[in-house]
């Protein structure tokens, strides 16, 4: 039997030299194992939308550019719903087929080891919202008179295929064509507004930098828009809907204040625009950091507007490798928050964590920030406060000055790469130039709460 099987290997791999095998259908996130594929790096997706909210019907086109990281024979994408219509390779049509969230792809020919290929598909169909397992909505999210799309951490399959995973980034190029009359936003900077036909308009929305798919996001309905500038021209694009402007036009009115002090908190800013998109209140069960805007649900207080916008810097442009590394995002832009206060005459971050640590809130110790129990608690209290709090003693034990040059060129080495704890820990101790166990081990990866502040 074993002689028949090579004989038959050997007949299959004749004349291709190299025989190529399947890329892994995911990269074995400790939380989502099935979370994004192996075997290639996807650089640039292409994603063409039409979506009309009286049907709840989207048809979408998405070209995903990628460099095969080894010689593949098939591999997969991750798109959750929605009917394939086909699906081509360099422009030659491939077979496909589809189990749970997986689209397995084979291309007629193998891919070489090192190329660049692209990969086409056509699709259709009412999208869906995604419940993740601590019970919050993701996906595509249908509102009153549009819909939104949030992605964290598994939501972007929802609408288009690819690599969903936070450790693969590219860059986008969105275009959503909408009933006159509605306004469609993506990230990035809006490159063309045109007439599509039919009562039909087009936006076209570009992201230079890398983005992580968890925080694409496209907001339909009839939003007021507005483009303005910071003091130093960089475009700041909002997207309001009628019922929040009044309410959030004071905070709104502050966003180049936030930028200015973040930058000098952080470092210079990743991104070619800033924003932010407020949908209605109840849009979503929480704000969210989607690239250059990130999204409201209802007009934002000022605090949650620069968390949000902290996780440029800490989320989006230095992204965690896996979401066990959550902790980098929400520890840093809750501790951005603290920042903000302590430097606009409010608690101190000392005084935050202080009333934190006595605070005896058993959510609070629920789990160490670096090791959250299941993927149902990476949202958790532990992951956000305890996070922050981690931040703080590695402030305490280097010194103010050190500590702010960490936070700034923390965010300037990794800009737009990919970062876990072991990394964090490893660059911070670096900077102090001191073995800082006495932190990670109770604040980071310890049981409980901590036994003195
Ligand atoms: N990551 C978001 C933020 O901190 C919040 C968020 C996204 C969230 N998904 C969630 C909070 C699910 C609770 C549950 O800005
Ligand atoms: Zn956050």
């Amino acid at each position: 039997m074993g002689a028949v099987v090579s004989g038959l290997l050997l007949v299959s791999c004749a004349g291709s030299g190299v025989q190529g095998t399947p890329g892994t259908p995911g990269l074995r996130d400790p939380y989502f194992r099935l979370l994004g594929n192996g075997g290639y790096d996807a650089t640039h997706y292409a994603i063409d939308l039409a979506y009309d909210p009286d049907e709840s019907e989207l048809s979408g086109e998405a070209v995903i550019t990628a460099k095969a990281g080894k010689s593949l024979s098939a591999f997969n994408l991750d798109l959750h719903g929605l009917d394939v219509e086909s699906v081509t390779v360099d422009d030659k049509p491939a077979r496909f087929n589809r189990a749970a969230d997986e689209l397995t792809v084979r291309p007629d020919d193998e891919i070489p080891k090192g190329s660049t290929f692209t990969t086409r598909v056509v699709y259709s169909g009412e999208p869906e919202t995604i419940t993740d397992d601590d019970g919050s909505e993701e996906g595509w999210l249908y509102t009153d008179d549009g819909a939104l799309a949030l992605g964290e951490p598994a939501g972007s399959k929802a609408w288009f295929p690819g690599n969903h995973h936070p450790s693969d980034k590219a860059a986008y190029d969105i275009a959503i064509t909408v009933p006159d009359g509605l306004e469609a936003v993506s990230n990035g900077e809006l490159r063309s507004e045109k007439p599509a036909g039919s009562g039909r308009t087009t936006f076209a929305w570009h992201s230079a930098e890398p983005m992580a798919s968890y925080v694409a996001t496209v907001a339909i309905g009839p939003y007021e828009t507005k483009t303005s500038t910071t003091d130093d021209g960089l475009p700041v694009f909002t997207a309001v809907a009628p019922a929040e402007a009044e309410e959030s036009a004071e905070v709104l009115a502050r966003i180049p204040e936030i930028m200015k002090w973040s930058e000098g908190r952080f470092g210079p800013y990743p991104f070619s625009s800033t924003g932010a998109i407020i949908d209605r209140e109840g849009a979503a069960g929480y704000a969210l950091e989607t690239q250059t805007k990130p999204v409201f649900p209802g007009a934002p207080d000022l605090e949650t507007l620069v968390h949000e916008l902290a996780h440029q810097w800490y989320g989006n442009s230095v992204t965690p490798k896996t979401w066990q590394d959550m902790w980098l995002n929400e520890g840093f832009a809750t501790y951005a928050e603290w920042l903000w206060a302590e430097d606009h005459d409010g608690d101190t971050a000392q005084e935050t964590f202080d009333a934190l640590y006595e605070s005896d809130d058993p959510e609070l110790w629920a789990f160490p920030p670096a090791e959250p129990t299941d993927a149902s608690v990476i949202s958790d209290t532990p992951v956000y406060e305890r996070g922050a709090m981690v931040l703080h003693k590695v402030r305490e034990a280097m010194g103010d000055e050190p500590f702010f040059s960490l936070m700034k060129d923390w965010a300037a080495d990794h800009r737009h790469g990919n970062a876990d704890t072991d990394d964090f820990t490893a660059y911070a101790e670096k900077a102090a130039g001191k073995n800082l166990d006495a932190v990670w081990g109770p604040w980071l990866y310890g049981d409980g709460k901590p036994k003195s502040p």
